[in-house]
């Protein structure tokens, strides 16, 4: 079985949407793939209740518990490795996980880690992507899911969805609009790579 492990930090959305996706599309037939375990660094990350509401497994890995550590960010990823190594991943899917990685943890998972980033990368790389868009006047906002590289938000685009800007938008709303899009994307282009891995 190739499993796939899904690491949140909050509201769990686009991990809620593939794990509903595997199971209605079968995945374990298909592609001989499932989703085994969510994992945050955040214990007060919503997405983990919808998670064990599905019968996943779940773990919490939190950053803060690493802040006295000489290397915080290393210790952090090296005690996260651990936990991810432990359900054998085949997929590591970044879902809302808001934390950036060391290049020692992304090298790990090189060629099966992906992300996904709201916005048409690589346009608007890092934070406030929807009022980034809306302050430079684009017509079309969206998302992108990418195999990750150590560089924040960069590497291979395997898919990407794009929303109209329209009249009166807000951050908000936009924000709103884009994640309805990945909720159909990130479950799609996770099946695609299913096929090659
Ligand atoms: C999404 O907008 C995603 O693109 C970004 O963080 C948000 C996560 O939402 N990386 P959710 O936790 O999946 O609901």
């Amino acid at each position: 079985m190739k499993n796939i492990v899904i690491l949140i930090s909050g509201g769990g959305s686009n991990m809620a949407a593939i794990v509903r996706t595997s199971l209605r599309d079968d995945w374990a037939r298909r592609f001989g793939a499932k989703v085994v375990a969510v994992v945050s660094n955040k214990a007060s990350a919503p997405g983990l209740e919808l998670a064990r509401a599905h019968g996943l497994a779940t773990a919490v890995v939190e950053h803060k518990a690493f802040a006295a550590a000489p290397d915080p960010r290393a210790a952090f990823d090296a005690e996260l490795a651990k936990v991810v190594d432990g359900y054998e991943p085949a997929l590591v899917v970044l879902a809302g996980f808001m934390r950036i990685l060391t290049p020692g943890f992304v090298e790990r998972y090189t060629g099966r880690m992906v992300n996904i980033h709201p916005s048409l990368l690589p346009a608007f790389a890092g934070l406030n992507t929807y009022q980034r868009a809306l302050d430079a006047g684009c017509c079309f906002a969206g998302a992108t899911v990418h195999q990750v590289i150590t560089e924040l938000d960069h590497g291979p685009i395997l898919g990407q969805a794009v929303v109209p800007v329209l009249p009166g938008d807000t951050a908000q709303i936009l924000a709103a609009r884009v994640l309805t899009q990945e909720h159909l994307l990130y479950p799609r282009v996770i099946a695609d790579l299913l096929q090659k891995l």
